[in-house]
């Protein structure tokens, strides 16, 4: 699909269409003429006009809670809400101006550092940036830039820098690969293995590779890739070859969950060959969208020409980021968060969300017209596929008819090597509760009859299908 572009109607000049109790039925400032589509305006409306015609053509968004696609937070507290209505008006960047809300990120980021036992929090550097996506594009680059330092005799010479990888990541790193003209080396899957393999990791590394990426967890089954054994393999490798390989730990969503649930998984600083982590505050660090964590072990590993200055408190305050102005209502709200859960409260959120996600899991795999790929008991996620015997449908009709019921469910085709897979995907958060779950069961049961009197599967856009990134 291209990106926006003009008007795509057939009728570019279609009006908005004007409820008379804004227009001719309203005696005070009542609108002549309804507003254009795809122009600006000639004039400026009454904002509660304004304000009616957005919100009404907003009703046919779905419902965000019932979204069970997405990892991003979709409630939180009201309290919540107030502190970010009180700082959407305040410029991240302004560190000079809003200097507690430098002061607030700067706490999350020490806190982060502890959380994922940098062996010295002190040192340990890092930043706030709009998602994952960011984080990750800055991770990739200070893993490029330190190869091309190592490599200065050969970069940019004749070397391409290459960066290792499961073929299940997350489509900000094929966009890193891109952007920053790196190529990508991807272990496909295999078999019922659907993420990175520390073997086959290790054996695509050469003197180009500028670090491997280890998924926690996958985005397609919520699965957490290995991440020591493959430490360990790159150890070996360096034991056979003295190539010395690091580790970038994309923890969108297991940064924040691992930590609480599985504190005997070793995946993070603990691990010396971990060099950058990065996590979503809007996924399981339970903030609304726009908030995501870059962190880097010492300062060595993050090299200090990418370091930009600004201005702070008369001062220079060094800044890693894509963006210059961004709000400052997230890393906030992400403070908040930190200070009103800790770590039990975190702990119980996430057991929460993980009980829900297994006990769904099973109930669906109870139906018998399903098998799980996945169980949700690493990410409160999991992927399933239907049972081998079914053949009346397939799970872009159950994907479909779910709709009906307002869930959204994605049904996805896997990369290579299984493009022969499909599956379903729920992804289980705070505030999808064991009784929402329960609704979903009882919706699914009311489906079943029909899906399996059907006489085959049901056509639908394959290809739309398959282009299922988040
Ligand atoms: C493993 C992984 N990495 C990166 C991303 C991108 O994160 P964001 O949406 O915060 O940019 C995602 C999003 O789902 C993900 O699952």
């Amino acid at each position: 699909m291209p990106l926006h572009k003009g008007p795509a109607e057939p009728q570019p000049d279609r009006r908005l269409a004007l409820n008379p109790f804004y227009g001719e039925a309203n005696p005070v400032g009542g609108m002549t003429d309804a507003p254009p589509r795809h122009r600006l305006p000639d004039g400026p409306l009454p904002p509660m006009s304004a304000y009616q015609l957005v919100h009404d053509e907003l009703m046919l968004d779905g419902n965000s809670r019932l979204n069970l696609a997405t990892f991003v937070t979709t409630w939180m507290e009201p309290q919540a809400g107030v502190l970010m209505a009180e700082c959407r008006d305040k410029n991240m960047i302004d560190k000079d101006e809003y200097p507690r809300t430098a002061e607030l990120e700067r706490r999350c980021v020490a806190m982060l550092a502890h959380l994922w036992n940098a062996p010295d929090p002190s040192v340990a550097v890092g930043c706030s940036t709009t998602g994952s996506s960011e984080a990750c594009m800055l991770a990739g680059m200070a893993l490029k830039r330190r190869w091309a330092k190592r490599n200065a005799d050969r970069y940019p010479g004749g070397a391409r820098p290459n960066l290792v990888m499961g073929v299940n990541v997350q489509v900000c790193w094929e966009k890193f690969c891109n952007f920053w003209e790196v190529e990508p080396r991807l272990v496909p899957m295999e078999g019922d293995r659907f993420h990175l393999d520390p073997r086959a990791a290790a054996e695509l590394c050469d003197e180009n590779t500028i670090g491997v990426v280890a998924v926690l967890g996958s985005t397609f089954d919520g699965s957490y890739e290995p991440v020591a054994e493959i430490c360990a393999a790159l150890d070996a490798l360096q034991e056979r070859t003295g190539l010395d390989v690091p580790v970038h730990v994309d923890g969108a969503s297991g940064a924040m969950v691992a930590p609480f649930l599985d504190e005997e998984l070793v995946w993070d600083f603990r691990l010396p060959r971990v060099s950058s982590i990065n996590t979503s505050g809007h996924k399981y660090g339970l903030v609304y969208p726009g908030v995501g964590w870059a962190l880097w072990r010492s300062p060595a590993e993050l090299p200090e020409e990418l370091v930009f200055r600004v201005n702070y408190l008369g001062g220079d305050m060094p800044t890693f980021a894509l963006n210059f102005s961004r709000p400052g209502a997230q890393v906030v709200a992400q403070y908040y968060t930190f200070l009103r859960l800790g770590r039990e409260g975190y702990r119980a959120v996430q057991q929460t969300t993980r009980d829900v996600a297994r006990a769904l899991a099973e109930r669906i795999e109870a139906t018998g017209d399903f098998r799980l790929l996945t169980r949700g008991d690493q990410l409160p996620v999991f992927a399933f596929t239907t049972a081998p015997e079914v053949t009346a449908f397939d799970v872009f009709d159950v994907s479909r008819r779910l709709r009906e019921h307002g869930w959204l469910v994605p049904a996805y085709t896997f990369p290579a090597n299984r493009e022969d897979l499909s599956v379903l995907r729920v992804v289980c958060r705070n505030g999808f509760s064991a009784d929402l779950a329960q609704l979903f069961v009882e919706d699914l049961h009311r489906l079943l009859p029909e899906l399996r009197g059907q006489s085959h599967p049901v056509s639908h856009d394959k290809q739309a299908a398959t282009s299922f990134h988040h």
